[in-house]
């Protein structure tokens, strides 16, 4: 009998029930004898021994399906190692679930905090195979993560929603889409929408140069702009001061986020009217788009090649088109950023989109 443990962790996103899926069926169809444990809201099911026993029939009818039908929740790994408020050692809680349940491996669906987590359980000696889920696309390893595209889609549409009522008004509009450390979203969407700036964390800004941007439209007789702003996008003065600083004037900032601030001193340069609209959590949410729905399929189905393979302590990934699998230990806490002078950005730079730079 193989015996299969599973969850999903962190911020959820489009296509973990589709992974999930891909892993089961794949398992089910080609492994004579398969229990599949279904830990409830990720980390913490493995730590306090809440898990379901899954049956083929669970897996049936949610590869349409958004969310996870195993629940998530955030467990930041640095508390891993921090025993909980009853004094428990949560690393050892999960390897005694492990053991207890006579688990031959554990299938791990995570964004970057997870996979250190991971890492840290196939450290300990657990067989781990683990899958790259994120609408923000910041795993080292795989050219893509699961959600991404479709979040990318939600926050496109968002912007062409924008796009008729800001040229109907003659506004500028400003929106702002996820991503706290790395702008992959914003950049996607910003082109695949067609915005005249976009700001992402990785290219600090000078608000002189995103005024430059707005002023050179008016004179082309543009009526409208639009703004695709990473929720991390950051000036090139806030960018310069040290990480405790910037924490200080966030928490003393009037602004509810960059947008707000971004907004005011575009009204105050140039006189144009400015709203703003932040799509949030819609982003995470709904159908996954049809080629997340492929791309975890696959995932699935590889990462269900390695449990029968036995090869553990792997992640599956995407690497130059084709699906592989690369090893936890080297992409644990490496954070995948957007590469400033990557051909997209020269690219849309060269077609006159504004990075503030
Ligand atoms: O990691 C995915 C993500 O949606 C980020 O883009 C965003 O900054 C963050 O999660 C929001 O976190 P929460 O759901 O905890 O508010």
């Amino acid at each position: 009998m193989l015996r299969v443990g599973m969850l999903t962790s962190g911020g959820d996103c489009q296509s973990l029930n589709a992974a999930m899926r891909g892993v089961a069926k794949s398992l089910y169809g080609s492994v004579k004898d398969v229990k599949i444990y279904g830990f409830l809201e990720g980390y913490k099911g493995l730590i306090y021994n809440n898990y379901k026993e899954m049956n083929p029939g669970d897996f049936s009818g949610i590869l349409t399906e958004g969310g996870t039908i195993l629940g998530s929740s955030r467990q930041p790994f640095k508390l891993m190692t921090v025993p909980d408020e009853n004094g428990l050692d949560k690393v050892k809680a999960m390897k005694e679930t492990y053991a207890k349940l006579k688990l031959d491996c554990l299938v791990i669906l995570g964004g970057n905090g997870t996979q250190k987590t991971a890492n840290l359980l196939s450290r300990e000696g657990l067989n781990i195979v683990s899958l790259p889920k994120t609408i923000d696309n910041d795993l080292w390893g795989t050219d893509i993560t699961f959600g991404f595209q479709s979040a990318v889609d939600i926050a496109t549409n968002a912007i062409d929603c924008i796009h008729t009522t800001a040229s109907s008004h003659g506004r500028v509009f400003i929106v702002e889409v996820m991503g706290h450390k790395v702008g992959w979203i914003t950049l996607h969407a910003g082109i695949a929408a067609g915005a005249d700036v976009i700001l992402i964390p990785e290219i600090p800004y000078d608000i002189k140069k995103v005024i430059k941007t707005l002023n050179e439209r008016t004179k082309k007789g543009k009526n409208f702009s639009i703004l695709a702003v990473a929720e991390g996008a950051i000036s090139k003065e806030d960018a310069a001061l040290s990480k405790k600083e910037l924490k200080k004037k966030l928490a003393e900032s009037p602004y509810p986020s960059v947008s707000y601030k971004l907004g005011e001193e575009i009204t105050k340069a140039t006189g144009q009217e400015v709203r703003i609209t932040v799509p949030g959590h819609m982003q995470r949410g709904g159908s996954p788009c049809p080629y997340d729905r492929v791309i975890s399929t696959m995932f699935g189905a590889q990462a269900a090649r390695l449990i029968m393979d036995k090869k553990f302590g792997y992640m599956v990934a995407m690497v130059n088109n084709e699906i592989t699998e690369v090893p936890l230990k080297d992409i644990a806490g490496k954070l995948k950023t957007v590469d400033p002078d990557c051909t997209t950005i020269r690219d849309a730079k060269l077609l006159g989109i504004g990075f503030g730079d």
